[in-house]
């Protein structure tokens, strides 16, 4: 199939091509599209032949759930059977933005998008691309993250066309995106609200509008013999191709003990990466040193994660040694998605 590229930014959202990639989701084609979270992969929520497309698409396995994406908050009430008074302040607080909520669904979400669920995720993104496709395919647009099942996410669109091209039938490139890590997951189908993915809207800002917040066992503690239960934190997401590591320790420990690894690594001759950070970046030797930005700056580590991660990948580095970041608010998103990537793999010196 013959994918074509649109180049359209926040600044003019709605141009005239915005209509015929509205049709293309209509007519049950696929179509990816920038969010401030991550690109996403869309297609028609209601209709179970254009979520069975997105899972071929993504060689992603069907029975791990698609997010609904919404232009309007009260369309949560077409999608669900009861929207609970905790949702209610969520959307007020927090959509549009890098919400996803979880509930039960209505009879209109095939069970194509949930993954055979009897819940529906819902989110209302702010970006006004998505905003805008969303109105202009007349209805509720299932996407999960626009990448090849198992990659990290695509914050620029180079990386959408690199895994989805002759996949789907319209790329928008919007440029960068401004938030670089999936939208948090709340489920507000039990008594107390749980958190399913941590990410831009942390637990102190849902604290700030709910009385009380659990987290799913599994993201604090990769020991947990429970199952996730959001089914894409079961599987080993976002693996960079070499063999990554995450050093904890002192900074002057940690850039002591990454050199030592490194060298010892190019004596077997293999390529070597370093996660570093703006601070201390000029002290590493790898083959190759990134920095995801100043440590003082969660949102700019966020932001440039998973576009280094793919960076490595595309320079073929086989062993990658990344430093650690704090837990605390949006840290905790950051070393989730980090730790995921790295197969928990971490060294403390
Ligand atoms: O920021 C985002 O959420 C991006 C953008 C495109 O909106 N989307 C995204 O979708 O990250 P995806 O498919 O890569 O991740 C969706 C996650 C998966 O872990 C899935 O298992 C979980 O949401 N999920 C979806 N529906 C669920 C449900 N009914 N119950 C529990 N987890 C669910
Ligand atoms: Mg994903």
């Amino acid at each position: 199939m013959k994918t074509l590229v649109y180049r359209i930014d926040e600044t003019n959202p709605n141009p005239p091509e915005m209509a015929e990639l509205g049709e293309i989701i209509k007519k049950g084609g696929l179509v990816a599209f920038p969010t401030e979270t991550v690109y996403g992969l869309g297609g028609d929520a209601l209709n179970p032949e254009s979520s069975k497309k997105i899972y071929a698409a993504k060689g992603r396995p069907s029975d791990n759930p698609l997010i609904v994406h919404i232009a309007a908050w009260e369309d949560i009430f077409l999608l669900t059977k009861e929207v609970p008074e905790a949702a209610k302040k969520l959307a007020q607080a927090f959509w549009p933005g890098p919400l996803t909520m979880i509930l039960k669904k209505s009879d209109r979400v095939p069970k194509e998008t949930t993954g055979g669920l009897d819940t529906v995720a819902i989110r209302f993104p702010s970006h006004k691309v998505a905003q805008e496709l969303i109105k202009a395919s007349g209805g509720f647009i299932a996407a999960p993250s626009a990448n090849l099942s198992g990659k990290p996410s695509p914050t620029i669109a180079k990386y959408v066309l690199e895994d989805l091209d002759e996949r789907v039938d319209a790329i928008i490139d919007g440029g960068d995106i401004p938030i670089g890590l999936e939208s948090t997951i709340v489920d507000l189908t039990a008594e107390e609200p749980m958190i399913l993915r941590p990410g831009f809207i942390t637990r102190e800002m849902l604290l700030s509008v709910l009385d009380q917040v659990k987290t799913d066992p599994t993201i604090l503690d990769a020991s947990c013999r429970e199952r996730p239960k959001a089914p894409g934190m079961r599987y080993r997401h976002y693996a960079p191709k070499g063999d990554l590591s995450i050093v904890e320790g002192s900074p002057e420990e940690v850039i002591a003990y990454i050199n030592r690894a490194v060298s010892n690594a190019r004596e077997t001759e293999r390529k070597t990466g370093v996660i570093a950070t703006a601070e201390s970046a000029p002290y590493y030797s790898a083959d190759l040193v990134k920095s995801v930005g100043s440590r003082e700056n969660s949102g700019e580590v966020a932001a440039s994660l998973y576009r280094i991660l793919r960076e490595f990948d595309d320079e073929n580095v086989e062993v990658i040694y990344s430093e650690s970041f704090s837990s605390e608010g949006l840290g905790e998103a950051i070393m989730n998605r980090l730790l995921k990537a790295a197969g928990h793999k971490v060294v403390r010196v």
